[in-house]
């Protein structure tokens, strides 16, 4: 019996819901957590959901088939076509985009800037970037906070990777690329492009203008780097890869340069912010938690801030799934997955097994006191040779934020019967306090 369900798996599909590809589509779009949510409760931890464009996408929950993808030879497993949608913005050179030993080689070469020793460097220009800009929320009142944080991880960016201190070019730079990131971030434009295609994206007019002017202000930005007198001192990420050479002793060409500041961009700005947007909106409806953290913060510890942000990325990941492209047939979940088919991680659903973490659903930093967290069931980063790269990065930036937060300020709940801009509901992406 059991050999003849074994046999009878080996030539099925996973399970999916029982609609067209373009329903399954559309639902996805309107609420992919939830789509991922109803298919885990009907099909377990297997499921597949066919994508219009797209092609059938296979969702894992299972902690040993999340393991197998993130472990997988990198000839079996792509990520870059999957990210095919965004090359016009990030470029073709990008690391996003490469596989194999493309994606390896430029690996290599961007590591040694985001190293986990090396990041540590940059706290002191954290910390002073969060103080000036926590002092400067208003005091008493309902304040929404997403655009501080946004406002807090571009410079961020603009500082420590880009190594922009110059105002004459900073604020040129940071209205440009606020712009180009707040057009990315809206699902509306994401469906838009998906429909449109990247190829068509490139050629439309509209497009190659905005971009014309980023490029321009970038490869300036380059150009200056790369006869500053003390290119060799400095410790900002794109004067480490000025001076960061392949392995034949080439050094990286501007357009790679180029391609790999705007992917630190995109893929580091918005992230972040999302990440402390969530930290916050979690701690005003947990008062307990935020008494902890005070006090811990407040007597000199980082144990219970760590922990927090821990819980905050199990419970709210950034990113909901990580798809990967099958080169080559797997084994996953008793199924064998042909080649072609994207196979996703989904972050959101291992995050939420009870048997990983009990009442899942609740906020409790409390569960990762006990040590680092384990990298195959708390994935909010990736995994395997793709993980992310600004990974120390990021968690450098929501520790030193949170840490001058409760430092400088309480945080409160607004009272109720009052809320910042006329009193319409926070959305789900902001958080709302107040702070004495
Ligand atoms: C809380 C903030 C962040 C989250 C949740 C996050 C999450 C992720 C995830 C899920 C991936 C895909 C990993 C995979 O495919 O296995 C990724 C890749 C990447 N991230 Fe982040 N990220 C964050 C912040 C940053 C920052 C601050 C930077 C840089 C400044 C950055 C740079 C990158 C890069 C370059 C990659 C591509 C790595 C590769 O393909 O080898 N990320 N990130």
């Amino acid at each position: 019996m059991r050999l003849t369900r074994d046999i009878a798996r080996q030539v099925k599909r996973p399970p999916s819901l029982p609609y067209p590809r373009i329903v399954q589509t559309a639902l996805w779009f309107r609420d992919p957590k939830g789509v991922l949510t109803r298919c885990q409760e009907r099909f377990g931890d297997v499921f597949r959901v066919e994508m219009a464009h797209q092609g059938t996408w296979v969702f894992l929950s299972g902690p040993e088939d999340v393991k197998s993808v993130f472990t997988a030879p990198a000839d079996q497993v792509h990520a870059g076509e999957g990210n095919a949608m965004v090359r016009p913005v990030l470029g073709e050179n990008s690391i996003l985009l490469l596989d194999e030993s493309a994606h390896l080689e430029q690996r290599r070469l961007m590591l040694p800037s985001f190293h986990g020793a090396r990041t540590r460097k940059y706290a002191d220009q954290m910390t002073e970037i969060a103080a000036t800009e926590i002092d400067g929320w208003p005091r008493a009142r309902p304040h929404r906070v997403r655009a501080s944080m946004q406002a807090m991880t571009m410079d961020y960016i603009l500082h420590v990777v880009f190594g922009v201190t110059d105002a004459e070019w900073l604020e040129p730079l940071r209205e440009k690329l606020n712009r180009l990131l707040t057009i990315g971030a809206d699902p509306k434009h994401a469906l838009f492009l998906l429909a449109f295609g990247p190829d068509r994206l490139e050629r439309f007019p509209p497009f190659r203008r905005e971009m014309r002017e980023i490029d321009r202000l970038i490869y300036g930005e380059i150009a200056r780097r790369s006869n500053a007198p003390d290119l060799a001192d400095r410790e900002d990420v794109l004067s480490m890869l000025l001076r960061a050479q392949h392995e034949d002793g080439a050094p990286m060409t501007r357009r790679a340069l180029r391609d790999e500041l705007v992917t630190l961009l995109v893929a580091g700005h918005e992230t972040t912010a999302s990440a402390l947007v969530s930290a916050v909106r979690e701690l005003v409806l947990h008062p307990d938690a935020l008494a902890r953290l005070t006090d811990d913060v407040r007597s000199g510890s980082d144990v219970y801030l760590k922990a927090v942000i821990h819980e905050t990325l199990r419970l709210r990941p950034v990113i909901s799934m990580i798809p990967r492209t099958l080169k080559r047939p797997m084994e996953l979940g008793g199924y064998r997955i042909p080649a072609g088919v994207r196979v996703a991680p989904a972050i959101y659903l291992l995050h939420r097994r009870p048997d990983l973490y009990p009442e899942p659903d609740r906020f409790l930093p409390e569960r990762f006191l006990g040590g680092p967290p384990d990298p195959y069931t708390w994935i909010p980063f990736g995994g395997g040779v793709r993980r992310c790269l600004g990974r120390a990065f990021a968690q450098l930036e929501m520790e030193t934020v949170l840490r001058e937060l409760v430092r400088r300020v309480d945080l409160h709940p607004v009272p109720p019967g009052q809320a910042a801009r006329g009193g319409g509901a926070v959305p789900t992406y902001d958080a709302e306090v107040v702070v004495t």
